[in-house]
């Protein structure tokens, strides 16, 4: 059961009474800052990967009966593609105490997407697959840019054109028909998409023929819907490799239940923040083989990590003195993730060093560092995907403004090693991708408080 106020607090409870989830847009985190002690110790649990959960829960569109999700995060993003799943009418149930989910992906019968939803959550393009095979008809809205670059739709576009659709855009709206059902296609993607990668992906499990998908994404994310679609009678071989190869058949029959893998952004973002303010804080529930680039890096930072099968316990950082000038480039996975890129940052401010930092993903991915400037840290900002950053640099208290997910953490790791008391506004963006972040903090010695912000201004939740 899902009820939305007029705030966009969304409860999903299990059954009238039981717990439910409700975040405010206008919360924000008040911070006391260590000053650079190196005061955390503990234990932090990853969560499931809301990357990873967002298409499977797509997926449901593909099967004949419910599937069921495992270790489904408590986060803002799972209940907005659950209100859409449930305007389609997919019944979602959540069970948050038990992380559980199960999508009645067989109940839909109307393949139009909400357009105030879908354009606040731009991961809803990947449910234009999995409704076009099903339906032989779709229509959603541009979801639009955001605030991390223009982030286009043409791999999509020209992929279902590939496969048999027909396309009209009207009013910023898409409207996608084959009569006949989809046909199988070779498809190659000019640049690597992680979502376009997994809506074609499941649009091929249900299209006629044989479908060939070539340089498609290689995130742990991509691989773990197609192996939990193969576990369920997909064909599809590739899996892990840059070309995949789907034969088509009917609606799936659910075998197997979904089990979510660890967020590696989120573990990666805590062994950041252990390495600026911990000498023992392990980070548990993980996959150590999905962060080997900033295992890498940190390492080469002098970080001292010791790295279990599912954990990793980050030890203090060495005092390197001949860092050299160091360059960060993101990449696709498995190089440097652009969604780590904002708290590697907030590091960089704290070494004896001088970093170029490039941002080759996202265009827009770097507007929060005249944030940390204001902060103190040292930062020209060459061009909209270059900065230098020059440490070490004290940071002091500040109100800060999150303007997506990813930076909206960095902004947590800055206050938290800054002087004194700073502000983070639009935790909205926070809990989008993190589970009850500062219940995990508070436990590892952070003093945050989260409280409603006074006057606020007119609040309207981003796409992404
Ligand atoms: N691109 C195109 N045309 C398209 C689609 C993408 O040119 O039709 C370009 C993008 O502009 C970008 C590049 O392809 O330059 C790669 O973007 P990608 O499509 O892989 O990004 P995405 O699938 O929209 C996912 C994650 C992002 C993450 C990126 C990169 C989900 C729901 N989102 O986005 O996660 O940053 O891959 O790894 O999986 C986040 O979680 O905060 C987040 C933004």
């Amino acid at each position: 059961m899902i009820k939305k106020d007029k705030d966009y607090r969304v409860k999903i409870t299990e059954s009238p009474g039981a717990t439910s989830v409700s975040y405010g847009t206008n919360d924000q985190f008040l911070i006391r800052g260590l000053a650079s002690k190196r005061l955390l110790k503990g234990k932090v649990p990853i969560r499931g990967s809301k990357n990873a959960i967002l298409p499977v829960m797509a997926s449901s569109i593909l099967f004949k009966k419910a599937i069921t999700a495992r270790n489904v995060p408590r986060i803002e993003d799972v209940l907005r593609m659950s209100e859409l799943l449930n305007l389609l009418g997919a019944s979602p149930l959540y069970a948050p105490e038990k992380r559980t989910l199960i999508i009645h992906g067989e109940k839909i019968k109307n393949p139009t997407l909400d357009t105030e939803i879908a354009k606040r959550l731009r991961a809803s393009i990947i449910l234009s697959g999995p409704l076009l095979a099903r339906f032989k008809k779709v229509s959603f809205p541009y979801p639009g840019g955001c605030v991390i670059g223009k982030r286009p739709i043409d791999l999509f576009i020209e992929g279902f054109k590939k496969m048999g659709a027909r396309v009209i855009e009207k009013d910023e709206r898409f409207f996608l028909t084959a009569p006949k059902g989809l046909s199988g296609a070779k498809i190659f993607f000019k640049v690597q998409s992680v979502t376009a990668t997994e809506t074609f992906l499941m649009a091929a499990v249900l299209a006629k023929g044989k479908t060939v998908l070539k340089n498609v994404a290689l995130e742990p994310e991509v691989t773990s819907l197609a192996e939990f679609l193969s576990a369920n009678g997909a064909i599809i071989s590739g899996i892990g490799g840059t070309t995949l190869e789907i034969t088509g058949g009917g609606l799936l029959t659910p075998l197997v239940d979904y089990k979510t893998i660890p967020d590696r952004l989120e573990a990666g973002s805590f062994l950041i923040l252990g390495a600026l303010t911990s000498n023992n804080l392990e980070v548990t529930d993980c996959n150590p083989e999905h962060l080997e680039s900033l295992i890498e890096t940190l390492s080469e930072l002098g970080v001292k990590l010791n790295v279990g099968k599912n954990n990793i316990r980050v030890l203090g950082i060495e005092k390197k003195k001949n860092l050299g000038q160091i360059q960060v480039k993101t990449h696709e996975y498995p190089g440097f993730p652009t969604d780590l890129q904002a708290p590697l940052v907030v590091l960089l401010t704290q070494l004896e060093a001088e970093s170029v930092v490039f941002e080759t993903i996202f265009e827009g991915r770097l507007s929060y560092t005249e944030d940390l400037k204001s902060m103190g840290a040292n930062i020209t900002i060459w061009d909209s995907q270059r900065v230098l950053v020059k440490g070490k640099t004290a940071l002091k208290d500040r109100e800060l403004h999150g303007p997506d997910i990813r930076a909206g953490l960095a902004f947590i790791i800055a206050a938290i090693i800054a002087k004194g008391d700073s502000i983070v506004n639009n935790v909205y963006y926070i809990d989008r991708g993190y589970e009850q972040i500062e219940d995990r903090l508070k436990a590892i010695g952070v003093d945050i408080t989260r409280r409603l912000r006074p006057n606020p201004e007119v609040f309207a939740p981003g796409k992404k």
